[in-house]
């Protein structure tokens, strides 16, 4: 079978930029984007390429190859379902806020929505692919819904995982170290997988391109996170053991990343890892652990969202004890509020929480961030409910420039690794600051020393050059 139209339901940071490779890639199939949110599909239809809703490097020249050629945006999601031989569920699965398994499991919802809207809709057989990522299982959930709301027409489910990461998803998602597809054995089955191995084929390396089960596909995406963080957390802890040793974390980063077995990437210490889907991931896991009575395999993952925890408020504790134990109207410049650098997303960023912790403090937050905006922030901190959105606005503020940030500012937090950060006139900053100044690297990306020499009190994650 080959696929001529695709439609992804759910225009975010995973259906936008991967449906608009698969159009380039694939000019021969038509593919449409769908949303419930129709100011988002307004953004990605916007002649402004500054303007999409997604900041990724590249993503631009991505879309304007393709939009109005093979690549639609657009909110009428029955026109769509019905057009395509393929449908993406590209939805977001947060962790439930309520009822059963509040605070862990996968929340569901959203593709339990999209589930009965292509039941309703569809009149021919389609594919529908799980683009999103979802508890080991939930295929059959889906299987179950499509076949006993729809109309009689036949379903195929598979399992097509993302692992591309932000700020780098245009280049994770051309040059992919695999493509997973977890299908069904039968015959159908095989002929599903078959198909979209093709539209990969387009692109990707065969050898690149995995096929396997349902449930192994499922289960393998929420393995993969939780080893990448696992791998954060393991290091951030070792972090503290350099600091209170006089070993460095990016001395044994480097040294223990030289073993081949190993490896030297996601070695490098934070103020913790953040990003939308880690933690849900992890929890997520650790729930599914726990359905199956296995206390030891939930204890085990759960450590690493409780390292992260610590890591963060250690940040915060440290600011606080280092600044004579009050903060209490001081000035703390923040230098980024993003999860990481090249991109604008701030979900579950360290940001937030060293912020919220800093706040309830008393003390006084400017941030700077290259790609993050000040109604964002707001957000992110009304979102917590510790205090009230007038409090939130009046002991914190968004500045257009670093410098601005740092005037008068008693210490400056550094929360993401944005490269601009170590190009900056740190001894203009100095100047402006109120003195001893202090500067908290909790992406361990400045060159201390040189900071050091301008008259700065600096603290390195993981690092014996501290206050
Ligand atoms: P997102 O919140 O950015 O986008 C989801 C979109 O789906 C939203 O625009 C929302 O309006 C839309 N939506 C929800 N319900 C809908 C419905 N019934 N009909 C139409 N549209 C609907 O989320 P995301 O970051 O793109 O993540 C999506 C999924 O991909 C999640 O399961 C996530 O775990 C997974 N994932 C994310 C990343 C990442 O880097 N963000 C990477 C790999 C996998
Ligand atoms: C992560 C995975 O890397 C992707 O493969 C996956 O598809 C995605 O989650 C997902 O499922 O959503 P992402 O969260 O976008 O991607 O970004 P990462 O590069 O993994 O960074 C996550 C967090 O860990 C960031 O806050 C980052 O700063 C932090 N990190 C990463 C570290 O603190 N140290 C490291 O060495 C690496």
């Amino acid at each position: 079978m080959k696929i001529k139209t695709i439609c992804c339901i759910g225009a975010g940071y995973v259906g936008g930029p991967t449906m608009a490779v698969v159009a380039q890639k694939c000019p021969n199939i038509k593919v449409t984007i769908v949303d419930i949110n129709a100011s988002r599909i307004a953004a990605w239809n916007d002649n402004d390429l500054n303007k999409l809703p997604v900041f990724e490097p590249g993503l631009d020249v991505v879309v304007k190859e393709a939009r109005g050629r093979n690549l639609f945006f657009s909110t009428d999601i029955d026109k769509a379902i019905d057009e395509a031989d393929m449908i993406f569920i590209s939805v977001n699965t947060p962790t439930k806020t309520y009822g059963k398994g509040k605070g862990m499991a996968a929340d569901l919802k959203y593709i339990e929505l999209c589930a009965r809207q292509i039941a309703r809709v569809a009149k021919q057989d389609k594919i529908v692919v799980e683009k999103s990522t979802l508890p080991v299982r939930t295929a059959s959930a889906i299987k179950n819904i499509l076949e006993n709301t729809g109309n009689g027409v036949r379903f195929q489910i598979l399992s097509n995982p993302e692992f591309l990461a932000e700020g780098t998803a245009v280049e994770d998602l051309l040059k992919p170290d695999r493509v997973l597809i977890g299908g069904d054995n039968s015959e159908e089955g095989q002929k599903a997988i078959n198909a979209l191995v093709d539209v990969y084929a387009n692109w990707v390396p065969n050898e690149r391109i995995l096929t396997t089960n349902v449930w192994s596909s499922e289960l393998s995406k929420l393995t993969a996170n939780a080893f990448l963080a696992q791998r954060v957390s393991s290091i951030n802890a070792m972090s503290v053991i350099c600091e209170k040793t006089g070993a460095d974390i990016n001395e044994v980063s480097k040294a223990i990343g030289m073993d081949s077995r190993i490896g030297s990437k996601f070695l490098k210490a934070s103020v913790g890892f953040g990003g939308s889907c880690f933690q849900k991931d992890i929890l997520n896991l650790v729930y599914i652990a726990k359905t199956y009575g296995l206390n030891e395999v939930a204890d085990y993952w759960e450590q690493v969202i409780l390292i992260n925890d610590y890591q963060k408020n250690r940040f915060s504790d440290n600011i606080v004890s280092t600044l004579y134990n009050t903060v209490s109207g001081k000035k703390i410049a923040f230098f980024g509020w993003a999860f990481k650098k090249n991109t604008n997303d701030t979900r579950e960023s360290a940001a937030i929480k060293v912020a919220d912790n800093l706040l309830n403090e008393q003390a006084e937050i400017d941030v700077y961030d290259p790609k993050v905006n000040t109604e964002r922030i707001y957000a992110d901190l009304d979102y917590l409910n510790t205090r009230s959105s007038e409090q939130n606005r009046k002991l914190l503020k968004g500045q257009s420039s670093p410098y601005e940030a740092a005037k008068d500012s008693h210490a400056i937090a550094v929360l993401t690794e944005w490269d601009e950060f170590k190009t900056y006139d740190w001894q203009k900053i100095y100047d402006n600051m109120h003195k001893p100044a202090f500067v908290f690297d909790g992406r361990g990306i400045l060159d201390i020393k040189l900071l050091e020499k301008i008259g700065f009190l600096c603290y390195k994650i993981g690092s014996g050059a501290k206050v």
